[in-house]
């Protein structure tokens, strides 16, 4: 079965609101030239959600935003609750990324409370999972994977899982040139999958797993052939509009 296939670019704390707008009226102008099939979606800083939104109006482009607060509203300083990001137009929020989890303590904890803030206000979750280094090394990926999806997507109702997005990003493929070759990223997809369906059975076949980790266009063809591979979650790559459509003709 077709699963839908979907570039996201996460700008991480890049641009202020003006580049942003640049690199999202640029995304939209060279949208036609890459395949309607593949589902685009950019994810700036909540600072220029709203103009980013604005300016991928009338196009098929989705917003989401990096984070949200594990809380409804109230007196939780600095925090952004999914309602406002909701208000905003947009449907995406990326939920679990490794440098949440890595610099500000993200536990499945907090990631339970930020999946069901998520869901209350009607976004989309792009769940990241992914080992590190040192469990890379140690054979330890699949077990820090599965545990990562258990204590978190396993507690969603079928309903809530019909509506998720997950990402696969090792963390030493982040940022660093270095990208997992094909066939390690179709072998920890297709784990990934296996997990997911012994919860929710046939619905596991459905849910896209995209790839993150120094994803590029010259890469990106040969790691979204594989057949548990269903799109990237783009960092550096995304910042340039160009690059960043180019890895959607990688489908
Ligand atoms: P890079 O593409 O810069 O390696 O970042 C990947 C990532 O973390 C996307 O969320």
């Amino acid at each position: 079965m077709a699963r839908k296939k979907i570039v996201a670019g996460n700008w991480k704390m890049n641009t202020v609101p003006a580049e942003g707008v640049e690199l999202a009226k640029a995304v939209v102008a060279g949208r036609s030239e890459v395949c309607e099939c593949v589902n685009f979606i950019v994810c700036p800083p909540f600072t220029h959600l709203s103009q980013v939104v604005e300016a991928v109006k009338g196009s098929d482009i989705a917003v989401g935003a990096q984070d949200c607060a594990t809380e409804a509203k109230g007196a939780y300083t600095g925090e952004i609750a999914a309602s406002m990001i909701a208000a905003l137009g947009c449907k995406y929020v990326i939920l679990g990324h490794s440098e949440r989890r890595q610099y500000y303590g993200e536990t499945s904890e907090t990631l339970n409370k930020k999946m069901a803030q998520a869901y209350a206000n009607n976004l989309t979750p792009i769940y990241c999972v992914g080992e590190n280094l040192e469990e890379r090394e140690a054979g330890n990926h699949f077990a820090v994977c599965k545990a990562q999806i258990e204590e978190v997507v396993f507690n969603l109702t079928e309903e809530q899982f019909a509506n998720l997005v997950i990402a696969y990003e090792p963390v030493w493929a982040i940022g660093t040139g270095k990208t997992a070759t094909a066939e390690q990223a179709q072998e920890i997809h297709a784990y990934i999958r296996e997990v997911l369906r012994e919860k929710f059975g046939a619905l596991a076949e459905e849910c896209p797993i995209l790839y993150g980790g120094s994803c590029k266009p010259s890469n990106a063809a040969e790691i979204f052939a594989k057949e548990d591979v269903d799109g990237g979650l783009i960092g550096g790559a995304a910042l340039v509009a160009t690059d960043f459509l180019a890895i959607g003709k990688g489908f």
